[in-house]
């Protein structure tokens, strides 16, 4: 069980108390996450400000979209450090000088480290493409249809040390058809994820998530709009 101390997302760093919460977005490439969150801050449902992206590849898509907007961009190369602490330093070197309130993984698909978990610890979010415990790791829309499971999804969570272990504070489930490839499936679950990421940052930014013996709490109590599905559920019987 993870234990993170609340309130969650108050940080000694965090300068945007009265403006709109900072956002740093972390890619590694398509960046279709990035654009739902930058689609739903332009459209007015996201208070938040996005005020750097930042990659790996000088080639990311993600990138590009991030320009396109007009957001600050940079590439930190992992292949540019000799250690994975060093690029994990080089990363939040870079980003603490924006002062995000909270930092987003979209997409963002090198494994960190403690340090730099620790470092961003209750305002780190991720989203994974499955119904999380389900498929955490790699190739999860390949392997929920090998596995025969009738509902597939996708997850938000706080990121933990825990690979895909952290809390969860929203989650979408899709039908399995039986004539679903990977790529059919990864759309249709893509779909959800454009949906649920914007709605978890804000819930987040509104400070209206909190942490209790694992579970995110959603204004004081686990919430039907979560989708957090209880054991015996529909979503949950394979
Ligand atoms: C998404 O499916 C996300 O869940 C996973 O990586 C993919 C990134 O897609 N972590 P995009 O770069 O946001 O288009």
């Amino acid at each position: 069980m993870t234990a993170l101390t609340l309130p969650i997302g108050k940080s000694p760093i965090d300068r945007s108390a009265g403006s709109s919460a900072g956002l740093v977005v972390l890619i590694s490439g398509r960046g279709s996450n990035l654009q739902a969150i930058i689609n739903a801050v332009r459209a007015g449902r996201l208070p938040a400000e996005i005020r750097a992206v930042i990659g790996h590849e000088h080639g990311a898509p993600g990138l590009a979209r991030a320009r396109t907007a007009g957001v600050p961009t940079h590439v930190i190369s992992h292949r540019d450090f000799s250690t994975r602490d060093q690029f994990e330093q080089a990363l939040i070197d870079r980003i603490d000088p924006y002062s995000p309130r909270l930092v987003v993984l979209a997409g963002f698909m090198r494994i960190l480290g403690k340090s730099f978990i620790d470092h961003y610890a209750g305002r780190l979010l991720n989203i994974h493409p499955s119904l999380l415990p389900a498929f955490p790791g790699l190739h999860t829309h390949a392997r929920a249809l090998q596995s025969g499971v009738k509902y597939h999804g996708a997850s938000v969570h706080f990121v933990t040390p825990d690979v895909d272990g952290g809390p969860v504070i929203i989650q979408a489930s899709v039908p399995v058809r039986p004539d679903d490839t990977p790529e059919i499936l990864a759309e249709r679950v893509l779909q959800e994820e454009h949906r649920i990421y914007p709605l978890a940052i804000r819930w987040f930014i509104e400070n209206r998530l909190s942490i209790r013996d694992g579970e995110v709490l959603l204004d004081g109590r686990q919430r039907p709009e979560q989708g957090l599905p209880r054991p015996g559920s529909a979503a949950t019987i394979s």
